[in-house]
């Protein structure tokens, strides 16, 4: 079965914690497309080189969940050819057979469209800056400042700009719990599972 789950938003909307409870319920793949600019942002040198050279391995090194790799990887994202190099390995991530959830800025409007589910995941900014704040530490408002310099620059780039598909369910997590949240996402996907399967 080809099932598409894409889970945009901006920085600490609670993505990727809603995408690996969603990938663990339905038993489908997950992919964290932040961690490939994350990676990309952190090589140095050339981006677009480092895009097209791009291994599994880096992708886990432990210094991609820092702040600073979060700015490094927004200033990379907004050049064309460093999204073009990673936009295969997505689509085809994306239309594997068994399902897949990835979580992104981009997914439900360029990366695939055709997506069976498309949910935006928000929040206010202060809420998402006092999440990183509790994960990272650090001078809170400068956390606050980076979260909204990061979304001014995700918002305005030319080339798949953060934004929500116009067929996308949105959902504000300001005012939820964890579970609660989850617990929504994996209604709606539930919901049209369901349908797909009824044919
Ligand atoms: O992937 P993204 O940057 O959108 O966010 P995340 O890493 O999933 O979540 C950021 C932090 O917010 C995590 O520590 C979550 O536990 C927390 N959180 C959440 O994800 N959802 C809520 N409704 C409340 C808190
Ligand atoms: O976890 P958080 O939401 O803070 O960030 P992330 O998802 O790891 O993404 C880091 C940066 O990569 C974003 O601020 C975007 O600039 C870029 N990105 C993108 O342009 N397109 C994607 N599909 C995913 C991330």
């Amino acid at each position: 079965m080809i099932f598409t789950v894409a889970i945009d938003g901006p920085a600490a909307a609670g993505k990727g914690t809603i995408s690996r409870a969603v990938a663990d319920a339905f038993g489908f793949a997950h992919l964290d497309t932040g961690a490939l600019y994350r990676a990309v942002g952190a090589m140095g040198g050339d981006p677009v080189l480092a895009a097209r050279n791009l291994v599994p391995e880096d992708l886990v090194r432990d210094d991609l969940r820092t702040l600073g790799a979060g700015q490094a990887a927004s200033r990379v994202a907004v050049i064309p050819e460093v999204r073009a190099a990673l936009l295969d390995f997505q689509r085809r991530f994306a239309r594997r057979a068994g399902g897949a959830v990835l979580d992104g800025r981009d997914i439900g409007t360029v990366i695939c469209p055709e997506a069976e589910v498309k949910l935006f995941v928000t929040a206010s900014a202060q809420v998402r800056a006092h999440r990183r704040w509790l994960e990272l530490g650090g001078d809170a408002a400068q956390v606050l400042a980076e979260v909204r310099e990061r979304d001014d620059r995700d918002m305005n780039r030319a080339d798949a700009p953060l934004k929500p598909a116009t067929d996308a369910v949105m959902l504000d997590t300001s005012d939820l719990a964890v579970a609660a949240a989850i617990d929504r996402a994996v209604a709606v996907v539930r919901a049209r599972l369901d349908l797909a399967l009824r044919g």
